[in-house]
């Protein structure tokens, strides 16, 4: 999702990951002296190499640390000439590959839905494509289609994650246009909230191309108003029950599906991000619950609303739009939904190969704006960990370890396994240390930190997971500049994390404002004479846990890659981008497993649009430490008083066109995010978000940003495209 504040997004008003909700005190890193740990004597060394996967997943095999890719497996890979940065209303890549649009926005996934005729009169949106198209994960199955065979190329389950909507092109007139928000009409409603959630679809190879199996038993959309029972600490928790659910055990619909997460049994795990600006609410003053209101503060801000599209707003009455309203109305909470915001923001588990399952919200995965849960390294005998972003200026990055080990004989075992592990668990959140190191901090009530938190009285594990952000705040985590995805690299176990931008960083107040080693910039970028300053493109920071134990409560960091325009200044551009390989606002992120140490790099970007429409990169990044200690000039700090400020900070290899190429370029006005690849890694999966987002006149169809995939006069629509390599190779190489 973009930034509704600093990048017009007329589309959104739901940009809530550009809005800080952290208002807490926590310097990002506190004042340390320049002495450092040499951090060559830090630990190195005794991670086991990974030499089987499946499902895009890393597992483990045997325990001699590979360090780094060889000369010739570098050269295999990137052997493409780099697409040229551009402004056209197509998907390019490089030469010798092929696109093919495969699931566009309203596309039927049954054989009884008809063909969308894309003009707004669509509905159905049960049985169709939703929108926004983000996260996904491609499961193989057999060649009968019946059952799970995680190995095939040729045939297989998508799962897909719809974040949100271009609303203008939803209806057939502008809903802005025509309706308040305060009085939208019940059949507008009904369409947005189906066009949310998830994409279940079975698609098959022939010959060269992928199609949809519409008679699929398989295929079905999960959206925003689908049951989805709530598992783990969380359930039955107070803070969780309403008048659809007094016990607190189930909610409906999943929102704001961002990036996605996997399991080594074969499900799809679904990440609810900018949910907090669905709902209606009410003035802070008339909440005389005190925690409650902190709650609400601290994840949707204190201003009265009426949510992003007025959902609450029906003209007519039903419990289906009332949900939508957290203002108190009832006696307590089992008579209204003052808690059903609390029942967003969380990790949820879907089992695609069961299609009459009910998904499980993971509360011990902790609630935020959660951008995705990628998995560390899977060792049998081992916890199984996950890495996850809270996209949110200043928010923070979080660890969960199960408290079970990894037994591989689970490996088939659904929805129930996941009851097994990720059920129960530590949470943990990120503080970066000046010095390079960094540490776990656990959030629950065994840490002092949190019990004595005198700024939230938190009662017990699950008021601790229903407010993550507040415990997170209690332990002086670190405040990052927008934490998006993770990936962890299969031949090194380093953690890689995208931070798309802060334009908070440098300012004289707030969480995020103060410079650290770990956000270390601050300068000014110019578009069209519209100047933003902060951290404007991004960085991605790179973790590796002390003694590559993905369970430790100590980790290493040094910044693997610093977005930029390539001719920006040293200070500015200082992993040396050039013209082949130069980005903004990083965002989508994902490791082959079919080609062991290729990144794909997504863009999620309004700053450097001017020049050229959003992109994927192809990456071989090398591994932590594999760089130099480097100081950065800010030039003329606000927070410093307007003076330069020094940060010295690590940082990777350089750029070069061995190890990161420009793959890909988008249509106009789009986000390229969401990646998934057939395990022979002979196709990608790219999703192609929101083209022509910035449309304002539904009336002129000169005037949309885009007209892709459809061309003509054609209104703009989300798809996924597949991409081959046209000599049947591996695509990357
Ligand atoms: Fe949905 Fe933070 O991107
Ligand atoms: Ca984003
Ligand atoms: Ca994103």
């Amino acid at each position: 999702m973009k930034d509704i504040l600093t990048k017009n997004h007329p589309m959104s008003p739901n940009g809530q990951d550009s809005i800080s909700k952290n208002s807490s005190n926590n310097l990002s890193l506190e004042e340390i002296t320049e002495t450092r740990v040499s951090r060559r004597t830090l630990i190195k060394g005794g991670l086991a190499v990974v030499a089987g996967s499946f499902l895009g997943m890393n597992l483990a095999a045997c325990s001699s640390r590979n360090k780094t890719l060889s000369p010739s497996a570098a050269n295999a890979l990137l052997d493409f000439n780099p697409v040229s940065k551009n402004l056209n209303d197509i998907v390019t890549v490089p030469d010798g590959y092929s696109v093919q649009v495969l699931y566009r926005l309203g596309d039927p996934i049954n054989s009884f839905t008809s063909e969308y005729s894309n003009d707004g009169s669509d509905t159905d949106f049960n049985y169709r494509a939703g929108d926004h198209h983000d996260g996904m994960a491609y499961f193989g199955m057999n060649k009968e289609g019946t059952s799970k065979d995680l190995k095939n190329s040729s045939r297989g389950l998508l799962c897909m994650n719809h974040e949100n909507m271009t609303q203008i092109f939803m209806h057939t007139e502008d809903q802005r246009a025509v309706y308040d928000k305060s009085a939208r009409p019940s059949s507008e409603i009904d369409k947005e909230v189906s066009a949310h959630g998830v994409s279940v679809i079975e698609i098959q190879k022939r010959n060269t191309e992928f199609s949809i199996n519409k008679n699929s038993v398989f295929n079905k959309r999960i959206t925003a108003q689908t049951q989805i029972n709530i598992n783990g600490p969380v359930k039955n928790h107070k803070l969780v029950k309403t008048k659809y659910s007094t016990t607190g055990d189930k909610t409906r619909g999943t929102l704001n599906n961002c990036a996605n997460g996997l399991t080594p049994w074969g499900t799809y795990l679904t990440c609810e991000e900018n949910w907090a600006g669905y709902f209606k609410r009410p003035e802070s003053s008339i909440l005389t619950d005190i925690k409650a209101q902190a709650t609400q503060n601290r994840y949707m801000g204190s201003n009265a609303s009426d949510g992003s599209y007025g959902w609450a707003n029906s003209t007519t009455r039903d419990d289906l739009y009332d949900r939508w309203d957290i203002s108190p109305k009832g006696t307590n909470e089992t008579e209204d939904y003052r808690n059903v915001a609390n029942t967003f923001g969380w990790v949820v588990e879907i089992d695609p190969f069961n299609p009459t399952s009910i998904p499980r919200k993971r509360t011990a995965f902790g609630r935020m704006g959660h951008e995705g849960a990628m998995p560390g390294i899977v060792k049998n005998g081992e916890p199984l960990v996950y890495y996850m972003g809270d996209d949110s200026k200043g928010e923070y990055i979080y660890k969960y370890v199960s408290t079970l080990n990894w037994d591989e004989s689970d490996l088939n075992g659904g929805l129930d396994v996941g009851n097994k592990y990720l059920d129960d668990g530590k949470l943990y959140v990120a503080k970066f240390n000046d010095d390079g190191s960094g540490e776990w901090l656990e959030l629950s009530m065994n840490n002092p930190d949190v019990t004595n938190y005198t700024s939230y009285n938190f009662d017990d594990l699950g008021d601790i997971l229903v407010n993550t952000r507040h415990a997170a705040d209690a332990v002086n985590a670190t405040s990052m500049d927008r934490p998006e995805w993770t990936g962890v690299h299969p031949n090194t176990g380093d953690i890689y994390i995208t931070l798309t931008n802060n334009t908070n960083r440098g300012k004289t107040s707030g969480a995020s404002s103060k410079l650290d080693a770990s956000n270390p910039r601050y300068y000014t970028d110019d578009k069209n004479g519209k100047t933003s300053k902060g951290n404007v493109n991004g960085h991605l920071i790179r973790m590796q846990e002390v003694a590559n134990n993905s369970s430790a409560t100590a980790f290493n960091w040094d910044i693997y890659l610093f977005g930029a325009q390539a001719d920006a200044n040293g200070n500015i551009n200082i992993s040396k981008l050039t013209d082949d390989n130069d980005f903004s606002s990083p965002d989508g992120l994902f490791f082959s497993q079919a080609s062991k140490g290729l990144m794909w790099l997504q863009t999620d970007d309004g700053y450097y649009t001017d020049v050229t429409n959003c992109m994927m990169l192809a990456a071989l990044p090398g591994e932590y430490n594999d760089g130099k200690t480097t100081k950065i000039t800010n030039k003329s700090v606000p927070s410093n008083s307007n003076a330069d400020e020094d940060i010295t900070t690590y940082v990777g290899t350089e750029a070069s066109n061995t190890n990161l190429k420009r793959f890909l370029v988008g249509p106009k006005e789009c986000e390229i995010t969401g990646i998934t690849e057939t395990p022979d890694g002979k196709a990608i999966f790219v999703n192609i978000q929101h083209p022509g987002e910035k449309t304002k006149d539904l009336s002129d169809t000169n005037s949309y940003g885009s007209h892709w995939p459809d061309a003509g006069d054609s209104r703009p629509r989300s798809a996924t495209i597949v991409i081959t390599k046209n000599d049947g190779g591996i695509v990357g190489s």
